[in-house]
């Protein structure tokens, strides 16, 4: 009678293991009766890795099956380039998390004819936990770039590479975007977005050519990524809130800029957004904010520009309300756009022209709680200048140029 536990106790463990034994059996063999999740190959849907034979079809099949599936799924890019043509994958999908696994490239028609008026080259909409690991998206755009700039006319206004429209929960790793027509990547109208170790990589002349886009979404984050372009390296657009921006590095390109804003009357405001760790090398602009003189109900507000190093950039700090391109439509209008609540904290770096801070808002709205801690911006190796126009804040710290408000 004493101590009958310890064989009861193996007893158990025995029965313990057993169920384990029978419960992964019984878990596995039912994922495979539901259809565990699939990996489609492109090359078993004929696409070709020769970079000359059409594979749009291929591409837009595995869409389909991987999109149909009731569980998670992937699509397999192996190495070799492929060409695809304007492409949309739209949903809604049956399952939450499309996968797309990239080894190789997809190119682009090298005539700018082909897909220069699609608006997109490859566009995702309504799509719900859609990723994108590694791959190149080569969009060739050298040739429209070069019909732009020959400033004859005529030219298509080209495709943005990778844009997702009204979809979310979006992940993106990886991934290089170079030579894109247009814009490399966009996010429109979308929720819940991760962007990372991402490269742009366009010639510093490149027309239109912006890295990464945002607008009408929230909950967009960008970091670790690398952009090189001939337009703004990161541009904010209406309608964009908690957006988060790290650990960047620009340039040439324009620099990260909110705006344009307030093209229109009725145009959502941007808020809540930080960019913070972002070096800026040789750029138009570092930190810009920059609205269209003329009236707007849109706003920019609770802005945070934090941990920012300019190498030899034109305008550092700038606020821009009378941008006016061809002087039509604004000229003697104010901004409608009211900017407020914006901190720039820890800048630090060279200009490579006098005016390092330049505040130059509505007339009709001037920029208010603007803050400046620990700025210190130089031009030559002597202290930058700054200048201010209906802007209002403060400078906590040590700010050079000092301040104009
Ligand atoms: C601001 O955005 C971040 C994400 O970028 C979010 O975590 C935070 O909650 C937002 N703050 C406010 C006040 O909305």
């Amino acid at each position: 009678m004493t101590n009958p536990t310890p064989p009861n106790l193996t007893l158990h463990h025995g029965n313990f293991l057993l169920s384990l034994i029978l419960c992964c059996w019984l878990c596995s063999s039912m994922a495979m009766i539901m259809g565990a999740s699939a990996t489609y190959n492109v090359v078993n849907f004929g696409a070709k890795s020769d970079g000359k034979t059409d594979s749009t079809k291929a591409f837009l099949n595995a869409w389909a099956k991987a999109c149909a599936s009731t569980n998670p799924s992937s699509i397999y890019v192996p190495q070799g380039r492929f060409l695809v043509k304007s492409a949309t994958f739209s949903g809604k999908c049956n399952n939450k998390g499309v996968t797309f696994t990239i080894d190789g490239t997809l190119v682009a028609p090298s005539d700018y004819r082909v897909t220069g008026n699609a608006g997109n080259w490859l566009q995702f909409e309504h799509v719900d936990g859609v990723s994108i690991h590694g791959g190149v998206l080569d969009g060739q755009g050298t040739a429209l770039w070069g019909c732009k700039n020959s400033g004859k006319g005529n030219c298509p206004t080209g495709a943005t590479t990778l844009q997702f429209t009204n979809s979310k929960n979006i992940a993106i790793g990886g991934l290089t975007s170079m030579n894109s027509q247009l814009f490399h990547i966009v996010f429109n109208g979308c929720q819940n977005v991760k962007v990372q170790g991402v490269k742009v990589l366009a010639s510093g002349n490149s027309p239109n050519t912006d890295g990464i886009h945002v607008q009408m979404s929230s909950h967009v984050t960008i970091l670790n990524s690398k952009i090189r372009t001939g337009d703004d390296c990161i541009s904010i657009g209406p309608g964009t809130t908690d957006l988060w921006i790290e650990n960047i590095a620009c340039g040439p390109g324009h620099g990260i800029s909110i705006g344009s804003l307030g093209k229109d009357l009725n145009e959502l405001g941007v808020q809540n957004v930080t960019v913070k760790t972002v070096t800026f090398t040789g750029t138009q602009n570092g930190v810009r904010i920059k609205t269209w003189g003329r009236p707007s109900k849109g706003f920019v507000r609770n802005v945070l520009f934090q941990d920012v190093i300019m190498d030899n950039v034109e305008n550092p700090v700038i606020i821009d309300q009378n941008y006016c391109p061809d002087h039509k439509g604004c000229p003697g209008q104010a901004s409608g756009v009211k900017v407020s609540d914006v901190t720039y904290q820890d800048i630090h770096g060279t200009s490579a022209t006098q005016v390092a801070v330049k505040f130059d808002c509505s007339s009709k709205y001037p920029c208010s709680g603007i803050k400046m801690k620990d700025v210190k911006l130089t031009y030559k190796n002597k202290p930058a200048l700054a200048s201010c126009n209906h802007a209002d804040g403060n400078s906590l710290g040590s700010v050079q140029p000092q301040s104009c408000f």
